[in-house]
């Protein structure tokens, strides 16, 4: 069956106009963008959405990173959608990413990464709800 996954196009690729070219990464992927929208992220927002990474040493900087510019927040929708999302971005550090992903196309550094997606069900249907209401998901 259908499911769904978080999405964030980071500022790095915002920046250099790359909405576009991930989203199409993705929907050739089969996943289907159910919402979305474009916000600047207030401080507060990231600090709370990588409150897991707060004990981390890059947590700083990845907040600052983070509110550096837009954003695009999507609710992705397909099957098998956490696994099918983590496959086409690849791993979080270019340098390991495979050949054909976002990532690998289109990452400056691990940190500016250019997209984050939820690492499983659960916390995607956490990060969904932490940036939109469920009468903003059209399916
Ligand atoms: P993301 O999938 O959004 O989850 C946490 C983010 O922290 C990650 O992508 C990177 O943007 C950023 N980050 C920066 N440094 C590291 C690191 N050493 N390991 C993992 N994530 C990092």
């Amino acid at each position: 069956a259908a499911t769904r996954t978080f999405s964030i196009i980071k500022p790095d690729a915002t920046r250099r106009n790359l909405t576009g070219a991930v989203t199409k990464m993705l929907e050739e992927a089969g996943l289907r963008v159910v919402a979305s929208k474009r916000i600047h992220l207030t401080r507060e927002q990231a600090e709370g959405f990588y409150e897991v990474h707060k004990e981390r040493p890059f947590y700083g900087e990845l907040c600052d990173f983070m509110t550096s510019g837009p954003v695009v927040v999507q609710v992705l929708e397909g099957e098998d959608a956490v696994k099918r999302n983590r496959d086409v971005m690849g791993a979080t550090n270019p340098a390991d990413a495979e050949e054909g992903t976002i990532r690998k196309t289109y990452a400056e550094s691990i940190e500016a990464n250019s997209v984050h997606g939820s690492d499983s069900e659960e916390n995607a249907a956490n990060e969904i709800a932490f940036f939109f209401s469920e009468d903003e998901i059209v399916g």
